[in-house]
């Protein structure tokens, strides 16, 4: 009868590999895996914080504080435009009443507003509020108040209007 060897392996254990020892270039590299992994996880975290603390430029302040919206040419008498002042929108009209803009959010329930060249109103597709616009006035509709004015000065052919005016 032989004597057990033990470097001989029998059984599951014969196919299996001895461990291998942790090499320093590998404990670097999972250590460099685990620094970028919460590099990443930290820097996606603070990103949408740093962009909410830090709001983008507008180009308000590029034309003294006004804001390009059009020229005549673009807003031609009997129509009317949503345009963006900053992140809000804003209606610029051009009718008898002269070229003038309001908020284009409706009074009512919030809905964008547009202009209807038919009727000559601005509009809200929502419910069907109507609006003059040449004060901003309910004409129809379930809307409670006016449109919001903002203030409008035309230089030359171009509109700008300027926030808080
Ligand atoms: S949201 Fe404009 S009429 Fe209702």
């Amino acid at each position: 009868m032989a004597a057990l060897d033990p470097e001989r392996r029998v059984g599951p254990e014969a196919a299996t590999p001895a461990p291998e020892v942790d090499s320093p270039g590998r404990r670097r590299f999972l250590r460099f895996l685990l620094s970028f992994s919460v590099f990443s996880t930290l820097a996606m975290v603070a990103a949408p914080i740093v962009g909410f603390l830090i709001p983008p430029k507008t180009s308000a302040g590029a034309a003294g504080g006004k804001v390009l919206a059009g020229t005549t040419a673009d807003i031609v008498a009997g129509t009317g435009t949503v345009v963006a002042l900053g992140s809000k929108p804003v209606i610029v009209t051009n009718t008898e009443a002269g070229i003038l803009a309001y908020s284009a959010v409706c009074t009512h329930l919030g809905c964008i507003v547009g202009f209807d060249t038919t009727t000559k109103h601005i509009v809200c597709p929502c419910h069907d509020g109507h609006f003059n616009p040449a004060n901003g006035a309910v004409v129809s509709g379930p809307p409670p108040r006016p449109l919001a004015p903002v203030a409008v000065s035309v230089e030359k052919d171009q509109i700008f209007l300027v926030p808080g005016g």
